[in-house]
């Protein structure tokens, strides 16, 4: 058995996976920058997370996101799907969501292909929206925290079999596995992450990429 915890990768192989990437295209460098000037930082995805998003959308025509905030987590999903696949993304705040169509488009994304919805995801779902009907093959969560488990249990009856559940955040920067922070975000994300790796309907685990990434293979 490989369990050796004496060397474990860290900042210098992350730069190195890096450096053999593709370049980064200038949409998603300019939401980087647009993500951290300002009064209002806006929380996107690590770029790390950002690429095993593009790389796991390979293949997967109809993805759902939940939490657009500048669409970059939505782009890196773009650029990694079929040309002929869509995604439906959730926010309620339309001027970032307008903001994120503007970098789609700089980066080629037909209007077509990327759906907002602007409202609040569980109230979305409880409506019925349509462009929420699925079945979809991806789904990403990464909005309210303590709104988790919520959003996964509208997602299921949504899910194509075979369909991968993908959570951001789940380690929320070494909180969640320290049982003595109890704040609200860390315990929900705690109870999120243990409730996932449980539950007999997927076959889930955790990445320790960026700030932590949940993926769940749906067993439907
Ligand atoms: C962490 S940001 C999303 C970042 C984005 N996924 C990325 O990496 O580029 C969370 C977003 O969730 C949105 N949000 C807040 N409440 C929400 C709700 N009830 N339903 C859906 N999204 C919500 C916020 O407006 C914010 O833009």
């Amino acid at each position: 058995m490989k369990n050796d915890r004496g060397w474990l990768p860290g900042a210098r192989e992350a730069d190195w996976i890096e450096s053999l990437a593709r370049p980064l295209s200038g949409a998603l460098a300019a939401i980087e920058a647009a993500a951290t000037e300002g009064s209002e930082r806006i929380p996107i995805v690590d770029r790390d997370s950002g690429r095993v998003l593009a790389a796991l959308a390979a293949g997967r025509r109809r993805i759902v996101e939940v939490g657009t905030a500048f669409g970059y987590s939505t782009l890196w999903l773009a650029m990694g799907q079929p040309d002929d696949g869509t995604i439906v993304t959730i926010d309620p705040d339309r001027s970032r969501t307008d903001r994120a169509r503007g970098w789609w488009r700089e980066a080629g994304i037909a209007d077509e292909r990327i759906t907002v919805v602007n409202a609040k995801a569980l109230e979305a779902f409880a409506a019925g929206e349509p462009a929420l009907a699925g079945p979809f093959d991806l789904a990403f969560i990464d909005a309210l925290k303590p709104e988790y488990e919520g959003y996964l249990q509208a997602l299921v009856p949504r899910l194509a079999p075979g369909a991968l559940v993908v959570a951001d955040n789940v380690l929320w920067s070494g909180r969640v596995v320290d049982r003595a922070r109890t704040e609200p975000d860390t315990s929900a994300l705690r109870a999120f992450d243990i409730a996932v790796l449980a539950d007999p309907r997927f076959q889930a685990t955790i990445l320790p990429v960026g700030d932590g990434l949940l993926l769940a293979g749906f067993r439907g």
